[in-house]
Parts: structure tokens; C-alpha cells; sequence
């Protein structure tokens, strides 16, 4: 589950949190990740593309309250050099973003 309170979106928490994870997932040499997200929830769908997510496939009428298809998305690059470059690449720019926004976020303590 990954949610950022309505008041707090678009400040750059969201891919915070989700750069902290990916980037524990390399630390720790595993080489995949995959999720599930609704199909219209754009703003989720967006950020998990910008991090390498490819859609994979669709679990029709996964969620139960709309009947909403979920999308089935990969990462299968984990392990590799490039994206442990585009990780260091991003946690710049999303650093100076969070500062901009006021937010002095312990990044460092993320990097086991
Ligand atoms: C998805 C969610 C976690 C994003 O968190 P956030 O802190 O607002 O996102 P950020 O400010 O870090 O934005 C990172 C990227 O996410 C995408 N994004 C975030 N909000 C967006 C929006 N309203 N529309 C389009 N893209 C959006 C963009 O790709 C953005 O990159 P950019 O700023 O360079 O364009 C947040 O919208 C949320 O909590 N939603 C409700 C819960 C949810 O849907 N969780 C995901 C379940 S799978």
C-alpha cells in the first residue's frame, strides 16, 4: 500500500517513498517487483511508469466496490546497473524538490 495524505500530494512524498523502496530492493539484490493498481487511478499509474513499471496484464473486475480492472505491473530491472544510475539520478532531483517544498526528509537512513 502506498498513500500520501490528499493535503500532502504533489510535493514529491509519493516517489520518496517509492524510490526508498525500490532502492532497498536493490541493496538487497532482488531482481523484480510487480503490483497491482486500479485502472484509473492515473496519478498512481504515472509514477510507478516514471520509476520503469511496464503494464504486464489486467486482472479483470479486481476490485470488488467498482468492478474495476486492476492493471498488473512489472519492473524486471532491478538488478541492473542502469537503474542503480537512475536512482542516484532521481534522488537528486528529488531531494532538491522536497527541499523547495520545505521537506527535510532522513533519505540516508533508507540506504541499508
Ligand atoms: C499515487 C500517490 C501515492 C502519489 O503521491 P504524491 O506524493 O502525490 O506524488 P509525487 O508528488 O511524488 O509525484 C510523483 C509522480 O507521480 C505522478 N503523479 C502524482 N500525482 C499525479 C497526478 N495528480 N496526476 C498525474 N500524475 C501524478 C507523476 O508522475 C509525478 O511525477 P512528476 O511530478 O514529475 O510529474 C498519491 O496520489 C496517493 O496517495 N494517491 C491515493 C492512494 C493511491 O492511489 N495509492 C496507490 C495505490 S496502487
Amino acid at each position: 500500500m502506498l498513500a500520501i495524505h490528499p493535503s500532502f500530494q504533489r510535493q514529491g512524498l509519493g516517489q520518496a517513498l517509492l524510490w526508498a523502496l525500490l532502492k532497498s530492493a536493490c541493496d538487497r539484490q532482488l531482481e523484480r517487483s510487480t503490483l497491482e493498481v486500479r485502472d484509473s487511478n492515473l496519478a498512481a499509474v504515472s509514477l510507478y511508469k516514471k520509476f520503469g513499471f511496464k503494464e504486464a496484464g489486467r486482472r479483470k473486475r479486481y476490485y470488488e466496490d467498482t468492478g474495476e480492472d486492476a492493471l498488473v505491473m512489472w519492473h524486471s530491472s532491478l538488478g541492473k546497473p542502469e537503474f542503480e544510475r537512475y536512482l542516484a539520478v532521481e534522488k537528486v532531483q528529488m531531494c532538491d524538490r522536497l527541499y523547495e517544498k520545505k521537506w527535510d526528509l532522513a533519505i540516508d537512513s533508507f540506504e541499508l
